[in-house]
């Protein structure tokens, strides 16, 4: 039995150039999800699954993040002043939803840099990271089977969902075999980005993963590996490949890629539709526009 992980780790530090010139004053993770900013659903998500501490790794030209999460008594108050109990809520629940802590990256070196800049923070437990780019429907459960696996198998558990052939090389893959219980498997291999020839299934690891404190003495050798940067994917490799048990979550429920430009605008129109409040009259316009466009 492992120490059930109660901290989170976000890393937020990278360039955006995907998304550039919006990119260029706005931090990426900060771009709004309808109404929402995307960091917030993933802080949210964290919060819901009792972890209570969460880190964002920053950078330079960032620190609008720290801000969105921080109380903001004067537009507080000058929203109860005028009866906008609803709004008020809504704003408030970004600092209220974990104690929040920042770290900087100086430079831009990859996620498992990133990663590395957590060690003070994690101590000697297990943590949770979590990736921006992928939102997981709140209605649909991931995080928090992956983090009872980790608490009683120990070593590492990632998130994996099956992607078609094609999208393979934007991921890390995975080789595995089936346990005995549903939906979990063993991983024996990992590659980052792999071309779809050489992937070892169509498992990819979307962006949640628990990891324990080895992971750092790992990130330490690692050197640079796809596109120049320390790769999470190759130290995760290193300790797997050292006998540290490697589990997957196979996730089947509703994810929204918000990586690129078109997966981000595809992310907003969905979670437009499920929206209580926008989604009928959205609906309603949006089918009549694509019948036109047809
Ligand atoms: P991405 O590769 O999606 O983010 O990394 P990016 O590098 O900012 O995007 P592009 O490719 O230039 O458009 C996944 C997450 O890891 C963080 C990013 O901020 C993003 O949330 N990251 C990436 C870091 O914190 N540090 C890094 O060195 C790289």
């Amino acid at each position: 039995m492992s120490v059930r992980a109660r901290k989170a780790v976000i890393p937020a530090a990278g360039l955006g150039t995907r998304f550039l010139p919006a990119t260029k004053a706005i931090p990426k993770e900060l771009l709004p999800i309808v109404d929402t900013p995307a960091l917030e659903y993933i802080v949210a998500e964290a919060a819901a699954n009792a972890v209570t501490d969460v880190l964002i790794v920053t950078a330079r030209g960032k620190d609008a993040i720290a801000e969105h999460f921080d109380a903001k008594p004067a537009l507080e108050e000058a929203l109860e002043a005028k009866g906008s109990t609803a709004l008020l809520e809504r704003i408030r629940r970004s600092s209220t939803l974990a104690r929040m802590h920042y770290v900087r990256q100086p430079k831009a070196a990859g996620l498992g840099d990133a990663v590395a800049h957590a060690e003070g923070f994690a101590g000697n437990e297990p943590f949770v990271v979590m990736l921006g780019d992928d939102l997981i429907d709140e209605r649909d459960e991931l995080l928090g089977t992956m983090i009872d696996v980790q608490e009683r198998l120990g070593g590492i558990v990632l998130g994996l969902m099956q992607v078609p052939g094609e999208d393979i090389s934007k991921y890390g893959c995975v080789a595995v075999a089936p346990t005995d219980e549903d939906g979990i498997v063993a991983i024996s291999d990992l590659v980052e980005k792999p071309a779809l020839a050489d992937a070892p299934s169509d498992l990819a690891i979307i962006g949640r993963y628990i990891l324990p404190t080895e992971i750092f003495d790992a990130l330490r050798t690692t050197q640079p590996g796809a596109g120049g940067e320390i790769q999470l994917t190759d130290a995760m490799r290193t300790l797997a490949l050292a006998g540290v048990p490697v589990h997957g979550v196979v996730f089947t429920g509703r994810r929204y890629d918000t990586g690129d430009r078109l997966d981000y605008l595809k992310a907003v129109v969905q979670l437009a539709c499920e929206r209580p409040d926008l989604g009928p009259p959205f609906v309603e316009w949006l089918t009549q526009f694509v019948q036109q466009r047809a």
